[in-house]
């Protein structure tokens, strides 16, 4: 069997195999309470695309029933990244929080429309995730993760830690 024979092959099994997002320590803040979040937003993602099927009826299905929970779990990543941000004294937080709730209004919205009644397909929605979370962390996320790693003292295992007396210590 020649090679590019095979690679048809598993394109046909898994349509979205090339669409799942791996975690990768480039997307890392060096803090494990976000790092975490970050790789459960990207395990969400890697769900819808699981649950890509074609069925319309069984995808919409899918999506009402995580929907709820993972706008939830949206908006406790951002109020942990916001606080972090306040209590650091970051000076792009307005403009990060404006985006974080700009982001959340618009999956908001976007159930409201899905519900009643327009067109819908996960792997369209997927997609949009998607880019829109690595697009956030790699760009607005990575602005506050350098100001952390500026101001933070490490610890042993290379993770960096936050306190008052870090923030106090900082020229910035
Ligand atoms: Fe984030
Ligand atoms: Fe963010």
């Amino acid at each position: 069997m020649s090679s590019h024979h095979e690679h048809s092959v598993r394109h046909v099994i898994s349509k979205t195999h090339g669409a799942h997002v791996k975690w990768s320590e480039s997307y890392s803040m060096k803090i494990k309470e976000i790092d975490d979040q970050h790789k459960g937003l990207l395990d969400f993602v890697n769900d819808l695309f699981n649950h890509v099927s074609g069925s319309e009826i069984m995808e919409r299905a899918y999506f009402k029933s995580v929907i709820q929970q993972a706008v939830e779990y949206v908006k406790t990543h951002f109020a942990t990244e916001e606080k972090y941000m306040v209590m650091t004294k970051f000076p792009g937080y307005l403009q990060h929080k404006k985006t974080h709730d700009e982001f959340v209004l618009t999956v908001i919205q976007s159930a409201k429309d899905y519900e009643s009644g327009k067109r819908f397909t996960l792997e369209k929605l997927a997609y949009f995730l998607k880019d829109w979370i690595l697009t956030h962390v790699a760009v607005m996320d990575r602005q506050y993760g350098d100001y952390f790693k500026k101001i933070a003292s490490r610890k042993a295992d290379g993770k960096l830690s936050i306190t008052k007396e870090d923030v106090k210590n900082s020229d910035v």
